[in-house]
């Protein structure tokens, strides 16, 4: 058999397997973001204590919260936001 031909097979094989990994990461991600904020909430609020609900706290101290729980939960800024948005839109 042609050891070039073997090698040049191996090396398409390869790039199609990064290729793939590469867009399957990249689809995970945007699927993250595509959460809304009230899932986003149900789903990190509750680690470590219960959700507190939208109208617990008004407006400007949801803002303060989200500043430190954001740390805590390890969100990202995006992700925090629409936690922020869907509490004060129903509180
Ligand atoms: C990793 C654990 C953790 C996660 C996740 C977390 N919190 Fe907290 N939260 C705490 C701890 C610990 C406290 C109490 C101490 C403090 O305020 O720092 C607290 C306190 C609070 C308080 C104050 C409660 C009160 O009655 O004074 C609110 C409101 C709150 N969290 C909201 C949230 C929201 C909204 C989220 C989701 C974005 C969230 N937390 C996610 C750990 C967490």
């Amino acid at each position: 058999m042609n050891k070039h031909k073997l090698l040049g097979g191996l090396l398409i094989l390869v790039v199609v397997l990064v290729t793939v990994w590469v867009i399957g990461c990249a689809s995970n991600k945007t699927l993250v973001t595509e959460k809304s904020g009230a899932q986003l909430w149900g789903e990190n609020c509750v680690r470590c204590h219960n959700a507190p609900s939208p109208p617990a706290f008004n407006d400007y101290q949801w803002e303060t919260i989200a500043i430190h729980m954001r740390v805590r939960a390890s969100l990202t800024d995006e992700e925090v936001q629409k936690i922020v948005e869907f509490l004060k839109m129903a509180n």
